[in-house]
């Protein structure tokens, strides 16, 4: 496996895969891999002959009170991960590298990116876009490949690259839980022993939703109620929101007519997480 910290290098590599025709996969991570991450190589290895995962902290996505400083960087630790997985090149720039001077341009898509985290975290989105732009038009992949965990980023990069006829398939993966149903997460790292236990909670509001929809509820206002009060039954769990959206638009429904998407953000002590729940309807 190849580790290219330049972007010169990390081109070069993928230009001598290209020569022999091979198809190039992306995988954009931020470090602190876990089984998630995991299965988003696996999905580029079965889909593309060459894959790239991208271990990078992006400072712009991050607003100035977040964990940026603390998020953690265990390279080491996911250099010998991606090793095991049969990754092609790890591509991990400094942050000098990828912003040499300050961003004055920023790629943003709009409206989708208002609601839920969005409203939470002003910026975040135009981050993320901003650096998948970068990362897609230095690695030029084929495919890149995200975690329906983070369901409003995904949708986001989809609109982004249709609007930009960005030249590749963003192929979005399911969601891998640990046993107690918590969504891997680098971030469930910051969580005690304690409040992984109460962090199961998200998963059984989702569970509890799903339920409700199987037996024919469609008001949400009746839904978020019920998942509003397991998550309660936990003091440790302040709720940020729990929204049922439109699956395009993204904007809260009060009725579910087509499909939509489930997604909740609650704060566990310090630490942020979220989860979610596409659902389908016609199935
Ligand atoms: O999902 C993440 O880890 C990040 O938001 C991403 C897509 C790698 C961009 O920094």
């Amino acid at each position: 496996m190849k580790v290219s910290q330049t972007i010169r290098s990390v081109r070069k590599n993928v230009k001598e895969a290209r020569k022999q025709d091979k198809t190039i996969g992306l995988v954009p991570t931020m470090g602190a891999l876990h089984a998630g991450h995991l299965s988003l190589v696996e999905a580029a290895k079965k889909k593309c002959d060459y894959v790239v995962v991208s271990i990078f902290v992006n400072p712009t996505q991050f607003g100035p009170s977040e964990d940026f400083e603390k998020y953690p960087r265990p390279i080491d630790d996911d250099l010998q991960k991606c090793e095991k997985a049969g990754v092609d090149v790890v591509f991990n720039p400094s942050a000098n590298e990828m912003y040499p001077e300050k961003v004055i341009t920023w790629v943003n898509v709009e409206k989708i990116t208002d609601n839920l985290c969005g409203h939470s975290r002003p910026g975040h989105f135009r981050g993320v876009t901003t650096v998948c732009a970068k990362l897609f038009n230095i690695v030029s992949p084929d495919m890149a490949f995200f975690g329906q965990k983070d369901a409003q980023q995904a949708i986001v990069i989809k609109r982004m690259v249709a609007d930009l006829n960005m030249p590749l398939e963003i192929v979005v993966c399911p969601i891998v839980r640990e046993k107690s149903g918590m969504a891997m997460s680098s971030r469930n790292k910051y969580l005690s022993e304690q409040e992984r236990v109460d962090a199961s909670y998200i998963y059984k509001s989702l569970q509890k939703c799903k339920e409700m929809i199987d037996s024919g509820s469609r008001n949400t206002k009746t839904i978020i109620n019920e998942m509003r009060n397991i998550l309660e039954q936990k003091e440790s769990i302040k709720i940020e929101y729990i929204s049922i959206v439109d699956e395009k638009t993204l904007e809260n429904i009060d009725y579910i007519k087509n499909n939509a998407l489930i997604a909740i953000a609650v704060r566990i002590g310090l630490t942020r997480l979220i989860d979610n729940f596409p659902i389908d309807i016609t199935v």
